[in-house]
């Protein structure tokens, strides 16, 4: 059978999953626009008081919220209490302190909460510093400094593409690839893509390593939860996952990425788990192109201009990881350089440069194998 000629994927599952997705934004924005612990003052205060090294005050403030958790709440109350109970824990690791050591209940409050809505870790992920973190005056950093800001709109500004991205490409998988409704699908969600290519370009620009490992960094280390570290929000963590899932990992059984993709999609919300199920044992798309170019007959219109969109997604996250991968290899380097070199140097999330490469070099051979398809094409 040729797989070209008929969805691949199970359309009907495919179809629910991404309406399910099409709702996440709604409740991203309850949870930020959601205040149960009425800490919105304190948020205001705490970039102050992490400038001038008030870790007391800090703690104490970590305490008054943690007084104020109720045990009836919904998971949009869940899930806001988590996000801002977490973001002071962590600004209290900046200065070495270790919440659970210092202030009471709070790994059981973590752990009741976390279990209230489900979660795999008792702590924050990437989605509630970015889309769950309410934008304007309400908006919580750890600093003061116009690098947050920038740093923060820009991940926003990659969340949300990389949704839209997602749920295009999911669609884009309710068709056969040999469809125009395939090829549509996939322009658009090479569309969505651009707004990552935009967030890097201007953190690059604008946030130079020194301000990025100095004063923003610190703010993501693990914290204790019941005597056991968990690891910080990082940008592991963003649906991006799913993406390269469907392009190339579904099939792949590469250990460093298991491990990865297993790590990371558990503290991603319950739909990107769903999604990434729906995957599993499935081909992904680069596999199908590749059983299809053994067949070795003609390719027909619709099928040369799908993997003219497929080859374009992945020239577009080509051109976002080629900057990325620079900006976090010197942030990188620059902690080994002061910590004296030799010392490995990991990410917030835990892993090192050695995934983030790794997905870099998937995409290039990847887009190789499509660039060589289209070429066959031309000289044909
Ligand atoms: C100063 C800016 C940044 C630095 C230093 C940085 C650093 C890193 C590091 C070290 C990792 C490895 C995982 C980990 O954190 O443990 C990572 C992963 C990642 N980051 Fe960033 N990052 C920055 C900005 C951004 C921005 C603006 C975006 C998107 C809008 C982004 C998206 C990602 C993604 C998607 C990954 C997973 C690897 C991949 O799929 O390519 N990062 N980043």
């Amino acid at each position: 059978m040729n797989c070209l000629y008929e969805s691949f994927y199970d359309t009907v599952t495919l179809q629910r999953l991404v309406r399910t997705l099409e709702q996440e934004a709604a409740i991203n924005q309850r949870i930020a626009a959601s205040d149960p612990l009425n800490a919105d003052a304190i948020f205001q205060r705490l970039p102050i008081l992490a400038e001038c090294n008030e870790s007391d005050g800090i703690r104490q403030a970590l305490a008054e919220v943690l007084a104020r958790v109720q045990g009836e709440w919904d998971y949009i109350a869940c899930s806001a209490a988590i996000r801002d109970i977490s973001m002071l824990g962590a600004a209290l690791v900046r200065f070495e302190r270790e919440p659970e050591e210092c202030v009471a209940g709070f790994s059981d409050v973590l752990l009741a909460l976390s279990e209230q809505v489900g979660a795999h870790i008792p702590r924050d992920s990437f989605i509630d510093y970015t889309s769950r973190n309410p934008p304007g005056a309400r908006e919580r950093t750890f600093t003061a400094m116009p690098q947050e800001k920038i740093f923060l709109k820009s991940l926003r500004l990659g969340m949300s593409a990389l949704d839209l991205c997602l749920i295009h490409l999911l669609t884009a998988c309710t068709f056969p690839i040999a469809s125009q409704e395939f090829a549509f699908a996939m322009h658009t969600a090479t569309a969505s893509f651009q707004a990552m290519i935009t967030a890097i370009v201007q953190v690059k620009r604008e946030i130079t390593p020194e301000a990025f490992t100095h004063y923003i960094r610190p703010f993501f280390e693990p914290f204790r939860v019941a005597g056991r570290a968990f690891s910080a929000p990082s940008g592991a963590e963003m649906s991006i996952l799913n993406i390269d899932q469907i392009l190339w990992g579904a099939d792949c059984a590469d250990e460093l990425y298991e491990t990865y993709f297993r790590a990371n999609i558990i503290r991603l919300p319950v739909i990107y788990q769903e999604i990434s199920q729906a995957m599993v044992g499935q081909k992904s798309l680069l596999t199908l192109l590749k059983e299809r170019m053994e067949l070795g007959s003609a390719l027909n219109r619709e099928e040369r201009r799908s993997i003219q969109e497929i080859h374009q997604l992945l020239t577009r996250m080509y051109t976002f990881r080629v900057p990325h991968y620079k900006v976090a290899e010197e942030n990188v380097l620059l902690r080994q350089r002061e910590c004296g070199g030799g010392q490995e140097i990991r990410g917030s999330s835990g892993f090192g440069l050695v995934e983030t490469r790794y997905v870099l070099d998937q995409t290039i051979r990847c887009r190789r194998f499509t660039a060589e398809i289209l070429s066959s094409i031309n000289t044909e």
